[in-house]
């Protein structure tokens, strides 16, 4: 959540920044701002809403500098405000400062500060920690690298920060814990920002910056030490991103080029570890921990938000496929809770960012109690694959629209997978049951790119359900998982409340809500539990409610029933979560743009919280 982005070097800094900052607006959009130091002096603007809007309010004025630092904020302390958004100055003037992350000590430093004459400008957290920098800076005689260095000894929290210093333009500090930081070494100049987006069309040597470092960039020469004042070697490594990646390649949004891009998606996903002739699959990042995988006793699955939507699917895959009994946990109640976890637990992290903060709390506690800890995580090079013993990427490509789609599928892929690899490993599927199920996965992306021509059905139906104040969705089996996806999609993007609910338990409580006016999404695919399901629409439509069903190819008996069908390509039932999410996807992005909404940045969320 917040994204940073700082520039020292010989260009002007406010071009690199911006355009950074608008790359690093999924972490956060509701206000933004830039210090530049510019010939000892320290401008700074900022400004409430996107991006945009700041440089619409900075056009004009002097911005130049050669060194500068950036920041677009998703408010935790203080209400978006000009006054709340980052940079933060000193009381003098003399030091600039961005952060991302919580600083949850703030109240008591803010206390001992204030007692000592400071005064703060803004409500933030952030505030608190330049005034702490400029104090020690006073009043131990210090340079500015030893004063971060010494306030970040009393900081409880998480950060990423940049401080700049009027007096030494020469100067940048970036240190981080617990939030993500990329340092993108140039000739003589350096890029830092919250990921590498902002980088890449610079530089493709990138330096990932661990927990409790800080680099002191100085007149071109770059010093990385830790907070406790160890120096360390900087590790320079190739970013293996393309631009392209991050543009929308001819689409209205990113989510909607997110959405085609599945076949692509699941195909790398699936690139080089599965051999459907032999029934095999080869999973090198878990390998080391296969014989924990056969013994395991249990798995647990922590994840947030979409990811936690994967796990139930991938709960099912295991149970049935490798007869591991599973529980999936939201990260943020698992980690207050007191679980119980052994040593033959082998814990499931599923992250698309691999920053998100509940998740890497609850993979610490699971480490303390001795668990082997697995991720699933998108994002090359993020924290959670710091923290976990093994695991397995979703080779996704970056996501950027802040509704997740193409990471959904490819966590998906990835747990059906590793699903298959623990039954391979334990003897639970026959081998001749692995070469079918593998050779069925291999055709899914073909079925995936088919399954994207509901785009126009999609959009009928939007039309007709754009008005709608709620929603229901409906599934069973593994299209229940389906159906929480498809409620949380159209919630985030087009503000229609919608539910995912158990097909069956409709009748424990939803059921109340139906009438002709809501419209009630049920995933009725071929499957074991397509009869149930039937029933399911008929009680709808006793009550008038409008049904839209997503179908196999060819099927009569749902058609006759519902109001609008969607139709899919067979597959294998333990399949079908990577087809049926397809036109959900697209029905929650035509209703949002027929609503007018930001498909891509939708009101108050932020694509990595990095916050708890
Ligand atoms: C946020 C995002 C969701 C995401 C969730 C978990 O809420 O908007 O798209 O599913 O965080 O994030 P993670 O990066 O851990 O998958």
């Amino acid at each position: 959540m917040c994204g940073i982005v700082g520039y020292i070097g010989q260009r002007e800094a406010w071009q690199i920044i911006v355009k950074g900052l608008k790359r690093l607006e999924y972490r956060g959009y509701d206000s933004a701002g830039v210090a530049l130091v510019d010939q000892q002096h320290i401008n700074h603007y900022k400004k409430t809403g996107k991006v945009s809007d700041l440089e619409a309010a900075a056009a004009g004025a002097n911005l130049q500098g050669r060194t500068g630092i950036g920041h677009t904020r998703w408010a935790t302390h203080g209400e978006p405000s000009d006054r709340n958004a980052h940079p933060h100055l000193s009381e003098d003037g003399r030091l600039a400062i961005v952060h991302n992350g919580i600083i949850e000590n703030y109240g008591p430093l803010k206390e001992e500060l204030s007692s000592r004459g400071h005064v703060f400008q803004s409500d933030t957290d952030t505030e608190v920690l330049i005034h702490l920098i400029a104090d020690i800076l006073a009043e131990e005689k210090t340079d500015l690298l030893e004063a971060v260095r010494i306030a970040l000894t009393q900081v409880i929290g998480a950060y990423a920060i940049l401080v700049t210093d009027r007096e030494h333009p020469e100067q940048l500090i970036a240190a981080r814990k617990g939030s993500p930081m990329v340092i993108g070494v140039g000739n003589g100049e350096y890029f830092i920002a919250s990921d590498a987006s902002p980088i890449i069309e610079y530089t493709r040597n990138v330096i990932y910056l661990k927990d409790r470092e800080i680099a002191f960039i100085n007149g071109g020469e770059l010093l990385i030490k830790t907070i406790d004042n160890e120096v360390q070697t900087p590790y320079i490594q190739k970013l293996e991103m393309q631009l392209e990646m991050l543009e929308k390649a001819g689409y209205d949004h990113f989510m909607l080029k997110e959405i085609h891009e599945q076949p692509r998606s699941i195909r790398d996903c699936m690139r080089g570890r599965i051999y459907p002739q032999e029934g095999k699959v080869q999973l090198g990042g878990i390998k080391e921990y296969a014989d924990k995988l056969r013994n395991a006793e249990r798995i647990i699955i922590v994840a947030c938000g979409t990811s936690w939507h994967a796990g139930l699917v991938g709960e099912y895959l295991i149970e049935e496929f490798a007869r591991i009994p599973v529980g999936v946990e939201y990260a943020s109640e698992f980690r207050y809770r007191n679980p119980i976890i052994t040593e033959r637990d082998i814990v499931i992290a599923i992250s698309q960012s691999g920053e998100t903060a509940d998740t890497m709390a609850a993979i610490e506690l699971a480490k303390e109690r001795g668990a082997t800890i697995l991720g699933i995580c998108n994002v090359v090079g993020s924290s959670i694959p710091r923290l976990t013993h093994g695991g397995v990427y979703t080779h996704a490509g970056p996501e950027i629209g802040v509704a997740s789609t193409k990471a959904f599928t490819a966590q998906v892929t990835v747990l059906t997978l590793i699903a298959m690899y623990a039954a391979q490993l334990r003897g639970t599927l026959a081998q001749s049951k692995l070469v079918e199920l593998l050779t069925s996965l291999e055709d899914i992306p073909t079925l995936v790119e088919k399954t994207l021509a509901c785009d126009q059905a999609t959009q009928y139906i939007a039309a007709e359900i754009k008005d709608a104040t709620n929603a229901i969705f409906l599934g069973r089996g593994v299209g229940f998982p389906v159906a929480l996806e498809g409620a949380l999609k159209l919630k985030e993007i087009s503000y229609i409340h919608a539910e995912g609910y158990p097909a069956a338990e409709m009748k424990h409580g939803p059921i109340a809500l139906i009438d002709e006016e809501m419209p009630v999404v049920v995933i009725a695919t071929q499957n074991s539990s397509y009869e149930k399901v039937i029933s399911n629409i008929q009680e709808v439509k006793a009550r008038k409610g409008r049904v839209i069903a997503i179908v196999t190819e060819g099927d009569t008996a749902v058609r006759a029933l519902a109001d609008y069908v969607i139709e899919i390509p067979d597959a294998d039932e333990a399949f079908l979560p990577l087809l049926a999410t397809i036109p959900l996807q697209l029905l929650s992005y035509h209703t949002a743009l027929l609503r007018g909404c930001n498909v891509d940045q939708p009101r108050n969320l932020a694509k990595s919280v990095t916050v708890e």
